[in-house]
């Protein structure tokens, strides 16, 4: 690894607001559980115990906690937030650095992991095209990109529906969506509003192996085009 570049806390991408409803949005390990559900979707049980993943937009660690659980070991997270990766109690190595300008080694990891991390991204489709550069830069050739991010299917807007209504009274983790939503509605709507550049994007950089879109997320997965 090279050096870490640790980012000004004036740089983070989420307020103490978004934070406090992400944490109220789900319990760790109901997280832990649906990353291993996507996981599995993915075929995890076929990608070699020895490979190393990094965990891009980590937050609190719940990915690398789900991949440790099956028996990865190699595993390294990436976020922006120092406090969310303060949460992180495992033996990853951790980094707060910005997904944009990776202080990873190229050709360094076998998988990248993105699991609701580009949507935050102010600034489309420039710092798009930066992350996935950057991630395609340290995943050696035989490499994978694993990517789920939110994706405007009629289940999204009829949950958008739901929770900007006075039903989310009555559903903390409906209210608990809404206050993400209002904390990150510029990027949100930024990105659910460009399919396809996004797409664009990820088939300009990687061979689409796995792709689909269902339950208001895009699960994707590519290897690196020469
Ligand atoms: C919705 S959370 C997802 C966290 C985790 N992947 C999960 O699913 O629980 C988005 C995360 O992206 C991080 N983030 C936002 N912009 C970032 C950037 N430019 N580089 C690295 N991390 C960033 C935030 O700090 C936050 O932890």
């Amino acid at each position: 690894m090279t050096t870490v570049r640790t980012i000004h806390s004036s740089e983070r991408c989420c307020n103490e607001t978004w934070e406090q409803a992400f944490t109220r949005f789900e319990t760790p390990s109901q997280e832990v559980a649906k990353f291993h559900g996507r996981l599995s979707w993915f075929g995890v049980e076929d990608w070699p115990q020895d490979a190393e993943i990094v965990e891009l937009f980590c937050g609190r660690g719940n990915g690398l906690i789900a991949l440790a659980e099956l028996g990865f070991t190699r595993l390294t997270g990436v976020d922006l937030s120092g406090d969310l990766l303060a949460q992180y109690t495992g033996d990853a190595q951790t980094y707060v650095c910005d997904a944009r300008d990776l202080s990873l080694e190229s050709n360094s990891q076998d998988i990248a992991i993105v699991q609701g991390g580009l949507h935050h991204l102010p600034n489309l489709p420039q710092d798009l095209e930066r992350s996935i550069c950057e991630a395609k830069r340290i995943l050696r050739p035989a490499g994978m990109m694993v990517i789920v991010e939110p994706w405007d299917t009629p289940f999204l807007r009829m949950v958008h529906a739901a929770s900007a209504s006075p039903m989310r009274r009555l559903w903390d983790k409906l209210d608990a969506f809404q206050v993400l939503y209002e904390n990150e509605q510029q990027t949100y709507d930024n990105w659910r509003a460009r399919p396809q550049e996004i797409l664009g994007i990820l088939d300009k950089h990687f061979n689409a192996h796995r792709q689909r879109t269902a339950w208001g997320k895009l699960f994707y997965l590519g290897t690196p085009k020469p």
